[in-house]
């Protein structure tokens, strides 16, 4: 059991998972609006011949003009303020002076922390025209997103939200990442539950791996952000002990909303103020 006694927005915890009041919600609502925001500012720079630090830059200032703070500059030793992965890279892309070529399908990913809560979201960019193939991938990833997002209320499961997510993706022939999955967030960036993205799956040496049927509770603030491959589900780690590709090479997308449970269902926090959803955003 963790302390409680420095957290008084915690209203009960059902095991390790903290339920949170009203005021966490109001705050999580500030949080949540303001990466959303970055994304909507984004929407009109993202280009072929773009660096991808160009754009880590935009979000970098305009979390500072808002008062607000990055919560990845600093994470275990990350010193951006977004993440940004290109093609088949599936996350925890870093920028870099790599200009964006026409066709190139990126995720950015902005966690912002507002009075001490946080905001973490992402969404799928297209540089220029994408082919047929790829605006399949990041569609139906949006839509796995959504359908796993609308899984959520009160009774219940984690596993509820999984399956909806892995029914959506693997109906339509793609696949999905198993090896980085939601989380718990409030005050704390990365917290209890973990919100894998799949109801049950076999691994290569036939073992099955079923996500936890944990019941969601109103209070219950966490993110679903699926990736979603285009081939294989397999990750490999590259030497910069960040960068997350595809074992395969095949095209990788994600979304990712913030969101809290509700007495009849789900808040989202980090809608798009602008209804700038999904791409393309012209
Ligand atoms: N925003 C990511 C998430 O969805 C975490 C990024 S951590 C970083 O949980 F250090 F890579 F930025
Ligand atoms: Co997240
Ligand atoms: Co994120």
């Amino acid at each position: 059991m963790t302390d409680t006694a420095l957290d008084d927005d915690i209203e009960i915890r059902s095991s390790e998972i903290k339920l949170h009041g009203p005021d966490a919600f109001e705050g999580m609502r500030k949080a949540g609006r303001l990466a959303a925001e970055c994304l909507d500012m984004l929407t009109g720079h993202v280009a072929p011949g773009v660096p991808t630090e160009k754009l880590d830059d935009l979000v970098r200032e305009y979390v500072l003009d808002n008062g607000a703070v990055s919560a990845t500059i600093g994470y275990r030793g990350y010193r951006h303020a977004t993440c940004i992965s290109l093609n088949h890279v599936i996350c925890h892309g870093i920028p870099g002076p790599k200009a964006l070529k026409n066709g190139d399908i990126l995720n950015i990913d902005v966690t912002v922390i507002v009075d001490g809560w946080h905001g973490d979201t992402s969404r799928m960019y297209y540089a220029g025209e994408p082919k047929v193939k790829a605006r399949r991938l990041v569609d139906t990833t949006y839509e796995a997103m959504m359908a796993g997002i609308n899984a959520v209320k009160p009774g219940a499961t984690l596993r509820d939200i999984g399956r909806a997510i892995q029914t959506l993706a693997e109906g339509e022939g793609f696949s999905v990442v198993r090896d980085f999955c939601g989380h718990g967030l409030g005050r704390v960036f990365h917290d209890a539950p973990n919100v894998v993205h799949y109801a049950e799956y076999k691994d290569r040496f036939g073992n099955t791996h079923r996500a936890a049927d944990t019941e969601l509770r109103p209070g219950m603030l966490f993110t679903v952000e699926p990736m979603i491959n285009d081939g294989k589900p397999e990750v490999k780690l590259l030497k910069d002990n960040w960068t997350a590709v595809s074992r395969d090479k095949s095209l990788s997308a994600q979304f990712e909303h913030s969101i809290g449970v509700t007495e009849d269902g789900v808040e989202i926090f980090t809608l798009s103020p602008k209804g700038l959803h999904k791409p393309p955003y012209a």
